[in-house]
């Protein structure tokens, strides 16, 4: 008899055991894959990142280093190798959680976990018992109805971190996170990239000025956009796939490439658990119900990550899986979800937390606005960084910082210390007042907060 099974050892269900472990209850982690991680370190956050960092250096290496005055001839792609660096970081990073969950004296099980009930699960034909079970199933990629998936043409996110050979014309339906990482990947590799959208902007749900921007820039990098389109069709060829759309004008559309990847979102993976069968309330789409403490309708039955509502983030998952554990062990454990932070990891990359200016001006009506140019920061023109910018929102009357959106070099990275001064409700001057070190791109986050105070020095 266990304290908690957990099924699904993604960040939400690996940190969840690990907690509670550490509080000392005695864990079980079911998945039905040998390698920990779940989506995120196997088929989606880690791979991802490693194919985008070395198709920016073969992108570096053809067009950016002559400004260095480092001249490259004959620079090579071994797409072999540099999937093989991409499964090795893979590897190395899940075998890392397998040292952690053991030290952590987790039991593992490998196997499909079907709820029986309020504290039994079944593990591939073995009945486990447990005072409570975490579901932490994950997400798996929506497919379209008129687009099955065949893996070869019609291509979801996993099949494009293993491509055999670059595309020569690479279709991305969604300009949401997967598709514009993925795009990257590929168009820095030498594919030619479209990518359609029935937004009218790339990844709508970050802040307006992000989006345009973004769409500038990756046009600049030889990325296609077909926006406001509505994709009605998708036929797989000999050579490729012909895709329907009705374009921004109201015109149909035909456009053929080799490869399509259809990134329009992905929907909580809790098909198959036995989860309504036991009685766990599901809304129409499969995302389990649970109060503000992940707690299901079913006493004892709790969930967590991408399967429960919110935006479907690893940093989400685990510290909602951190939050729980510690509720289970009678503890307060709680998640701002004001302060989690959204990055895109592209060249450049996007990157905010809390609100977009429009979410504030709806919120509050006017509100203060500071923005400030890589263009006009030491660093960014030292590295050659210059594009994008930092956008600061703050509430009128008491200015406390309601949102920082960054679109730059290393925007991931920046955005660390907005949502720590946000979790701290501190207000843009306490942003604009904290000494930044020089030269450095986070200057840039300072100046524009300083902005929103109508005093930026260097602009
Ligand atoms: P997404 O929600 O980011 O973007 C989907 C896009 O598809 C939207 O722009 C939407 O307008 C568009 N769309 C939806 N239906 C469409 C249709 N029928 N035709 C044309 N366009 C359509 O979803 P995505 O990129 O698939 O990513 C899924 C989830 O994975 C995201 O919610 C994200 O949280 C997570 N993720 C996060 C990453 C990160 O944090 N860097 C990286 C990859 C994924």
């Amino acid at each position: 008899m266990f304290d908690v099974i957990i099924i699904g050892a993604g960040p939400a269900g690996y940190v969840c055991a690990i907690r509670a472990a550490q509080l000392g209850m005695k864990v079980c982690l079911v998945d039905k894959r040998k390698e920990l991680g779940g989506t995120c370190l196997n088929v989606g956050c880690i791979p991802s990142k490693a194919l985008l960092e070395s198709s920016h250096h073969f992108h570096m290496a053809q067009h950016g280093l002559g400004a260095h005055g480092v001249r490259v001839r004959g620079a090579e792609l071994d797409l072999p190798a540099m999937l093989g660096r991409k499964d090795a970081v893979v590897k190395q990073l899940t075998g890392g959680i397998g040292m952690l969950i053991k030290k952590n004296k987790v039991t593992v099980k490998t196997g499909w976990g079907r709820l029986l009930g309020a504290g039994k699960v079944d593990v591939d034909g073995e009945v486990v018992e447990a005072k409570h079970v975490v579901i932490a199933a994950g997400s798996t990629p929506i497919e379209l109805p008129f687009a099955t998936f065949d893996h070869s043409t019609i291509l979801d996110s996993t099949d494009c971190l293993s491509l055999p050979a670059v595309p020569k014309h690479l279709a991305v339906i969604g300009a949401g996170v997967i598709g514009l990482e993925m795009g990257s990947v590929w168009a820095r590799l030498g594919a030619k990239v479209t990518v359609l959208d029935v937004a009218t902007r790339p990844v709508a749900i970050m802040d307006e000025d992000l989006g345009n921007e973004a769409k500038k820039l990756f046009e600049k990098q030889g990325m296609t956009f077909a926006l406001c389109a509505k994709v009605s069709g998708i036929e797989a060829t000999k050579q490729g796939a012909k895709i329907a759309y009705t374009a921004a004008d109201g015109s149909s559309q035909t456009l053929e490439a080799d490869k399509v990847l259809v990134a329009v979102g992905r929907k909580a993976a809790t098909a198959g658990m036995g989860l309504a069968e036991a009685g766990v309330k599901l809304t129409e789409r499969g995302v389990i119900e649970t109060d503000a403490h992940y707690q299901t309708n079913l006493p004892g039955v709790y969930a967590i990550g991408d399967c429960i509502a919110g935006p479907m983030l690893a940093h989400k998952g685990e510290e909602e899986g951190v939050a729980l554990a510690e509720r289970l062990a009678g503890q307060h454990g709680h998640v701002n979800y004001q302060a989690i932070p959204w990055v895109v990891y592209t060249h450049p990359e996007l990157a905010g937390v809390g609100l977009t200016e429009a979410e504030a001006v709806a919120k509050y009506g006017t509100v203060k606005v500071g923005k400030f140019k890589f263009s006009a920061n030491g660093r960014a023109i030292a590295v050659d960084a210059t594009e994008g910018f930092v956008k600061v929102v703050a509430h009128p009357q008491t200015d406390e910082l309601l949102g920082v959106h960054i679109i730059g070099h290393n925007a991931s990275e920046m955005i660390g210390e907005a949502a720590c001064l946000m979790e701290f409700k501190a207000s843009a001057e306490d942003l604009a007042r904290c000494v930044h070190a020089h030269p450095t791109l986070s200057e840039a986050v300072k100046e524009a907060a300083l902005a929103s105070q109508g005093r930026a020095i260097h602009s």
